[in-house]
């Protein structure tokens, strides 16, 4: 069985700054250290950062006392990071600077009265955070479907939630541009993103079935899953190497593997360890049932 890793799979750019800051906030400041949220979606980074010393906290209101505040690469809403300062927290600003572009457009389109349409999920703290740059003014939409019950907006912004897909962020384009609003379009798509989901797609178009790694609330994850699947192939998600059922590889000859953003490099090298120990106990087996066979 052949495994093929895609290229551009892991760590992206901001989530390996933001790891980086963090371990580096441990090293350099005296005090504790928090992260508002887990520092990026994988259960096994946040939890050997806890290990290392860094607290997550879901508010700055939970922190008593003095200490260190991680922003983590989503960004948060300013109003967050004044509560913070207020506090006498200091911060470590890890937000990604692909989101802090996001924010500062928003920000830049509010101060002309130009209204903003952010293209995501409003429950993502990435555009919560954004929505928050805007002082809670922008509407967030997340399909085309969901564009089509605003109707006509004289004159609008519109910006995309990082981890967007290119073809919905264009189809809920289409829909402003098709009801006569006049449409500043800022593409705000991660290139990072966009590469991984190209080359998920190319790698499951290639092989018999793909694994795709990555913490079970990553959104990009999910996302790479569901781009996956449209090849028609078996689409297996993990967190970690244990979770893959032999079973699933039984009969494959080539397997993709490719990861979300939040999936460090060891976590990757593990699970095509793992994949060689399926070839080994499948060799095993072979010669086993050639043995009972003679
Ligand atoms: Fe930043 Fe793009 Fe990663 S926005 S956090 S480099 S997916």
């Amino acid at each position: 069985m052949k495994v093929k890793v895609a290229a551009k799979a892991g760590f992206c750019f901001g989530v390996k700054r933001a790891v980086d800051m963090a371990r580096k906030c441990l090293h350099d400041r005296a005090g504790p250290v928090y992260t508002l949220g887990p520092l990026i979606h994988n259960n096994q980074v946040t939890e050997a950062l806890a290990r290392e010393g860094i607290a997550a906290v879901n508010d700055v209101d939970e922190i008593k006392g003095p200490g260190t505040v991680i922003i983590r690469s989503h960004g948060v809403a300013p109003g967050v990071l004044d509560r913070a300062e207020q506090k006498g927290l200091k911060l470590v600003d890890a937000t990604c600077p692909f989101v802090r572009k996001v924010q500062q457009t928003v920000r830049d389109l509010v101060q002309q009265d130009i209204p903003v349409v952010v293209v995501g999920d409003p429950e993502h703290p990435e555009v919560q955070g954004i929505v928050g740059w805007s002082g809670n003014r922008a509407i967030v939409v997340a399909d085309a479907r969901q564009a089509e019950k605003l109707g006509k907006i004289p004159s609008l912004g519109i910006v995309a939630q990082t981890t967007q897909r290119q073809d919905n962020f264009d189809a809920v384009v289409k829909v402003f541009k098709d009801s006569g609003s006049r449409v500043q379009v800022f593409n705000t798509i991660c290139l990072a993103t966009a590469e991984r989901q190209k080359e998920a797609l190319e790698l499951a178009q290639q092989v018999d079935a793909v694994l795709v790694l990555g913490g079970k609330n990553s959104a990009n994850t999910a996302k790479l899953a569901q781009i996956c699947r449209t090849a028609g192939k078996p689409v297996y998600r993990v967190e970690t190497a244990e979770e893959i059922d032999f079973a699933w590889l039984k009969g494959l000859r080539t397997v993709g593997v490719t990861a979300g953003a939040s999936t460090p490099g060891w976590i990757i090298e593990e699970v095509c360890c793992r994949m060689m120990d399926f070839e080994e106990a499948n060799k095993e087996e072979v010669m086993e049932n050639q043995v009972e066979e003679q």
